[in-house]
C-alpha cells in the first residue's frame, strides 16, 4: 500500500529519553538502533523521532542550530543513516521532525543577524523590529510567548547599545523565522531534500499552523498567552494565515518528486474543520494530528464528542484521521485517566495535580484506551512508554527540571518534563536499563515493576496487551479502512462498528459502572476479560461479528 500513513501505527521516539547507548545519561541513536528489535516485536509500522538535530536543547531540541547535522549528544549523521536503513530492513518507516517556525538562537543565521545592522539581509531572515517609545524601551507589539512572558527580546547591538527586538513565539532562544523571505523558503526545501535523500519517509511538522506572520505585526489587543490553538478567525496575525499554504504546496512538490512516497503529518492546532481542511488539500499535507483524544478525561460524553469531531474533521478534508492519546507535550494519559476530575490545561501541570490521583485506576483505563485508540479508523501514534503504562512523573525536583515552560513561568506550572522521563528497560541498575550511567531525569523507583523486560514475559502486562493488539489489528481488514458507524448503546458505553465486506468488527468501550452485553461474535481482543458475554466496566473489546 503506497499510502501507508493512512492506517499506520507510529511509535513516537523522544530520543533523549528512549535508550542511552553510550552511557552519558542521554538517549541517542545508538540506543535507538539497539532497540529496533523491541519496536519490530511490538509491531509498529513506523517511528517518528523528535528533533535529532544539532541543538543547545533549550527546548528539548525544538531549538535547532543546524538542520543538517545530528546533535553530537545523539550521535552522527552516519548513525542516523544507519538507523534509517536498519529500520527499513525491519519494515519500519522513519518520520523525522521538522521545526520551521523558529531556529535556535545558536543557528548560524541568527548569530549573523546579531552581528549585522538593522535592515540588513541577515536580520530579514527573522523578525527584527525597533522598540516603541522614544528610547525603544517598549516591545514592538503586545504579542505573548506561548511559554509565558512577552514574545519579544531586545538585543544589544555590536557597538554595545541597546538595540532592536526580535520575535520569539516560544522561548527567548527560539527566534521566529520570516517566511515572507524567499531565502527561508528555499532553505527549508533544501533541508527536506537533504533528509529525503537519506531515506526519511516523512516529516512531522512542528507548529504547522504557525510560520506566516502579518508583516505589519499589529497588536493582538488580547492576551492569548499560552494558547497554541488558533482562534476561529482567519485574520490572526501569527496563527493559521493563508500565506502558509504556499509553503506547504512547495513542500509537497518536493515530497512528490521522490519515487517512494514521502509524507507530512502536521501539528496543526485548529478547531475549525474547514480551516484545517485547507492544510490537507491534495497538494499540501497528507494528514494532521487529531488532538481531540488528548483532551477529555475518562468520561463517555467527552470521548464520544472527541471521536465524532476528529472523524468529522478528517472527512471534511478527505483524509484518514491521525489519532494520539499522549505525546511529549501532554500529561501522560495514565495520569489523566487516574485523576478524579479535569485538572489541567494543555501545557499546564501544576504541583497540585497529584491530588486524588489513582494510578491503578488510570492504568486500568489506559488498557481500555489502547483498544479504543487502535479500534478507530485511520492511523494511531503511540508515545514511547505508553505501552509500558508509564504515568506522568510529578515530583521531579525543581533543580533538575529542564522545560522552558517551568523557567518562564512563576514556578507553579511545572512544565512537560514529567512525560519525558527516560524509559525503564530493566528492573535493576541505576537507571533501570536506560543506560550505563544514570538518566538525565530521575525515574520513579516503582518503574522497576514496569520495565520492558519485566513486562515482556507477562501475558497480563500492558506491553503484552499492546503487542497483541497490534498483531490483531494487522490481521483484521475491518480495522484498515476509514469506515465507522456508531451502534446505539447506553450513554456511558461507546460502541461502534467497522464495516467490511469480509465481515464487520465492533469496538466496545464501557466507561460507566455497568457491565455491557457484547454483540454475538468472536472476541478477538479485550482489555479485561469478558465473562459470559458481559464486558466489565472500564474495559474495551473488539468483536468480529458472527
Ligand atoms: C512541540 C513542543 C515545542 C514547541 C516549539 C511544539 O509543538 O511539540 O515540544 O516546545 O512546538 O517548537
Amino acid at each position: 500500500m503506497t499510502q501507508w500513513w493512512r492506517d499506520a501505527v507510529v511509535y513516537q521516539v523522544y530520543i533523549r529519553s528512549f535508550a542511552d547507548g553510550n552511557g552519558d545519561a542521554t538517549g541517542d541513536l545508538g540506543g535507538l538502533r539497539d532497540r529496533l528489535p523491541y519496536l519490530a516485536d511490538l509491531g509498529v509500522d513506523a517511528i517518528w523521532v523528535n528533533p535529532w538535530y544539532d541543538s543547545p536543547l533549550k527546548d528539548g531540541g525544538y531549538d535547532v542550530a543546524d538542520y543538517r547535522a545530528i546533535n553530537p549528544m545523539f550521535g552522527t549523521l552516519a548513525e542516523a543513516e544507519a538507523l534509517i536503513d536498519e529500520a527499513h530492513s525491519r519494515g519500519i518507516r522513519v518520520i523525522a521532525d521538522i521545526v520551521p517556525n523558529h531556529t535556535s538562537d545558536q543557528h548560524a543565521w541568527f548569530q549573523a543577524a546579531l552581528q549585522s545592522p538593522p535592515g540588513s539581509p541577515e536580520r530579514e531572515r527573522y523578525w527584527f523590529r525597533d522598540g516603541q517609545g522614544p528610547d525603544g524601551a517598549r516591545p514592538p507589539n503586545d504579542w505573548r510567548s506561548i511559554f509565558g512572558g512577552p514574545a519579544w527580546q531586545r538585543v544589544t547591538e555590536p557597538d554595545g547599545t541597546p538595540g532592536q527586538y526580535y520575535l520569539h513565539l516560544f522561548d527567548r532562544t527560539q527566534p521566529d523565522l520570516n517566511w515572507s523571505n524567499p531565502e527561508v523558503v528555499a532553505e527549508f526545501e533544501s533541508i527536506l531534500r537533504f533528509w529525503f535523500d537519506r531515506g526519511v519517509d516523512g516529516f512531522r511538522i512542528d507548529v504547522g499552523h504557525g510560520l506566516a506572520k502579518d508583516p505589519a505585526l499589529p497588536d493582538l489587543g488580547s492576551d492569548d498567552e499560552g494558547l497554541m490553538e488558533a482562534p476561529d478567525r482567519s485574520s490572526h496575525p501569527h496563527w493559521d494565515r493563508d500565506e502558509v499554504h504556499e509553503v506547504y504546496r512547495g513542500w509537497r512538490a518536493v515530497a512528490d518528486s521522490y519515487d517512494r512516497p514521502r509524507m507530512f503529518v502536521g501539528e496543526v492546532w485548529l478547531d475549525d474543520p474547514a480551516r484545517l481542511a485547507l492544510y490537507l488539500r491534495p497538494d499540501e499535507l497528507h494528514t494532521s494530528f487529531a488532538f481531540e483524544l488528548t483532551d477529555p478525561d475518562w468520561e463517555p460524553a467527552g470521548v464520544r464528542a472527541a471521536i465524532t469531531s476528529g472523524v468529522h474533521a478528517a472527512q471534511t478534508a478527505g483524509v484518514a484521521p491521525t489519532w494520539t492519546l499522549s505525546n511529549h507535550d501532554i500529561p501522560r494519559h495514565v495520569s489523566r485517566y487516574g485523576r478524579p476530575a479535569k485538572a489541567r490545561e494543555r501545557f499546564g501541570r501544576t504541583k497540585y495535580d497529584m491530588d486524588g490521583l489513582d494510578l491503578d485506576r488510570g492504568r486500568s483505563r489506559a488498557r481500555a484506551a489502547a483498544l479504543l485508540l487502535l479500534g478507530l479508523p485511520g492511523s494511531a501514534y503511540l508515545y514511547q512508554g505508553e505501552e509500558l503504562g508509564l504515568e506522568e512523573v510529578m515530583d521531579i525536583p525543581d533543580d533538575l527540571r529542564d522545560d522552558p515552560v517551568f523557567f518562564r513561568g512563576s514556578g507553579v506550572e511545572v512544565g512537560r518534563d514529567g512525560c519525558r522521563v527516560p524509559l525503564p528497560w530493566a528492573p535493576d541498575g541505576e537507571s533501570l536499563g536506560f543506560g550505563a550511567n544514570g538518566a538525565w531525569l530521575p525515574q520513579p523507583a516503582h518503574w522497576a515493576d514496569l520495565a520492558a523486560s519485566v513486562q515482556q514475559g507477562d501475558d497480563a502486562s500492558m506491553l503484552s496487551l499492546y503487542r497483541r493488539a497490534l498483531a490483531v489489528r494487522r490481521a483484521q481488514p475491518a480495522l484498515h479502512t476509514t469506515a465507522m458507524e456508531w451502534v446505539s448503546s447506553p450513554p456511558d458505553v461507546l460502541h461502534w462498528r467497522r464495516p467490511h465486506p469480509d465481515g464487520p468488527l465492533d469496538v466496545v468501550v464501557t466507561m460507566g459502572t455497568d457491565h455491557y452485553r457484547l454483540p454475538p461474535g468472536e472476541v478477538v481482543m479485550a482489555s479485561h476479560p469478558p465473562e459470559d458475554g458481559l464486558l466489565p466496566p472500564g474495559a474495551a473489546a473488539w468483536v468480529r461479528l458472527s
